[in-house]
């Protein structure tokens, strides 16, 4: 079986030089400067139009996550297309309707969100944007509706949003979020389905939170959330848990709460060395036998894929820094490291990583990591004084030496999201390519701007009055 592919086919190797739609992107590294992560536009298209069009028997609504990649490019495209967005803070709510999604088409999720972001999700007017012209360009940020759907995970959370909408003068939507019980992931750290996690609440407390929300003027019950985890491979797990989100909704109807939105959570996983992963198909096959008859009757599935619509549309560019020998081992150093893309450290992620110029017949078709017979194998580290960062560890890759450009392959979700300045190194650039013509849609941090905050610590401070 050949490995499944990891990147979309927008990037590819044409006579051994990576390009993504056309762009030579040795050649764009050299112009831009590295680290940057590269989107291809239309491959996050084709990755909407299979996943929506595999979906249609449910007709579900699709609520892009922004957390895995917030860039207001790639959220404006996806609105562009009809996506709706998933939100944790108000800073992707932000982002989501600067991005040009409605604020009805915005879903709201998190355990702990805080009073003033659920002001701005319900009235435009406690928006910190306010007063920001440069960032809402004429678009009147006051006279925007309340958020489509808030996914409460607490009764002390919907006590608050009650007394927020109600002295806002609104009603809250508002979905429960059911913890399912259900463990699955491809790590503990994005387990988030099981008993003992922190997300969500167990049946019986959903079902009294619903009866309670019948008391709060403030707030309209919607129906269920549940989101069992990212990097979901195994379909029967997440089948298990729809099974345990349809018993919950027989509940709440026969308790007079009627559940007319389904909210199923993440898309499933993607392939990251090649390694099988469900396709769009299996995964609609698996939501439409649970929640088929639900649709029938009325109700309203809603998605939240993030990693699936963004992932395989994102490399990122590093250059080489030294090739060292130390004993039998050779180490490539590159100029980003877990600042830049943090998966492997903090997951044991694994990302395929290869030059973006070697020989053609060392150029892979589509990309997808090669058995590496005949290579030799190197470690391929970032700059960060971290043991953890690390890259890949005795991988086989073709040679390289010092100053040659290097992608890292699978890296459009969850890399850029979760950047850092650790070490003081600054954000890297983003660059999305559409129609053969590269563009940088977030400009490298300079060491002024990572700098600048902190300057106080030279003049003394700015003292907290009051105290
Ligand atoms: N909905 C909710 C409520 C979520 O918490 C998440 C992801 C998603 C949807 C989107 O999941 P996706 O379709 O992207 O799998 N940083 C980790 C992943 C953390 C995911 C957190 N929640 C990683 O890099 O693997």
């Amino acid at each position: 079986v050949s490995p499944h592919p990891v990147a979309t086919p927008g990037f590819r190797y044409d006579a051994g030089r990576l390009a993504c739609a056309g762009v030579d992107l040795s050649r764009l590294a050299d112009a831009l400067g590295t680290p940057c992560y590269v989107y291809d536009a239309e491959g996050v298209r084709g990755r909407y139009r299979s996943l929506t069009g595999a979906l249609a028997p449910l007709a579900p609504l699709v609520r892009y996550a922004v957390k895995a990649n917030p860039n207001l490019a790639v959220v404006r495209l996806l609105s562009g297309l009809g996506a709706g967005m998933d939100v944790v803070s108000l800073g992707e709510l932000e982002r989501a309707w600067l991005g040009g999604a409605a604020m009805g088409d915005i879903c709201f999720a998190g355990v702990a969100k805080g009073d003033a972001e659920l002001r701005a999700a319900l009235d435009g007017r406690h928006s910190p944007l306010l007063h920001e012209r440069r960032l809402t360009r004429g678009r009147d940020v006051a006279a925007r509706g309340p958020i489509g759907l808030i996914n409460a995970e607490s009764a002390s959370e919907i006590e608050r949003v009650d007394a927020i909408a109600r002295e806002l003068g609104v009603v809250a939507n508002a979905t429960i979020r059911l913890n399912p019980g259900v463990s699955a992931g491809a790590n503990d750290k994005v387990r988030v389905g099981e008993g003992a996690s922190k997300f969500g609440l167990p049946p019986e407390d959903v079902l009294a939170l619903a009866r309670r929300c019948g008391e709060l003027p403030g707030v309209r019950f919607r129906g269920l959330h549940m989101h069992l985890g990212s990097q979901i491979a195994d379909l029967a797990r997440l089948d298990e848990a729809l099974g345990a989100v349809v018993e919950l909704a027989d509940r709440l109807d026969a308790a007079g709460r009627p559940v007319d939105v389904l909210n199923v959570g993440a898309g499933v996983a993607v392939s990251y060395m090649g390694e099988p992963a469900p396709s769009d198909a299996a995964w609609a096959e698996t939501l439409a036998r649970r929640l088929g008859p639900r649709v029938e009757g009325g109700a309203t599935v809603m998605v939240e894929p993030g990693r699936e619509l963004v992932a395989q549309a994102g490399v990122l560019l590093t250059r080489v820094r030294h090739v060292k020998r130390a004993g039998t081992r050779t180490i490539v150093t590159t100029d980003a490291g877990l600042n830049a893309l943090v998966r492997p450290a903090m997951y044991g992620a694994a990302h395929m990583v290869w030059p973006a110029v070697c020989p053609p017949d060392a150029a892979p078709d589509p990309i997808a990591p090669p058995d590496g017979r005949g290579l030799a194998r190197a470690d391929v580290v970032g700059p960060v004084c971290e043991s953890s960062d690390v890259f890949a560890r005795d991988r086989p890759i073709p040679p390289v030496e010092r100053g040659d450009v290097l992608a890292v392959f699978t890296a459009g979700a969850y890399g850029m999201s979760m950047a850092m300045t650790f070490n003081d190194l600054p954000m890297p650039a983003e660059v999305m390519v559409d129609a053969g013509v590269a563009r940088v849609v977030r400009e490298p941090q300079g060491y002024a701007d990572l700098l600048a905050p902190t300057a106080l610590g030279l003049a003394g401070g700015r003292e907290i009055g009051g105290l």
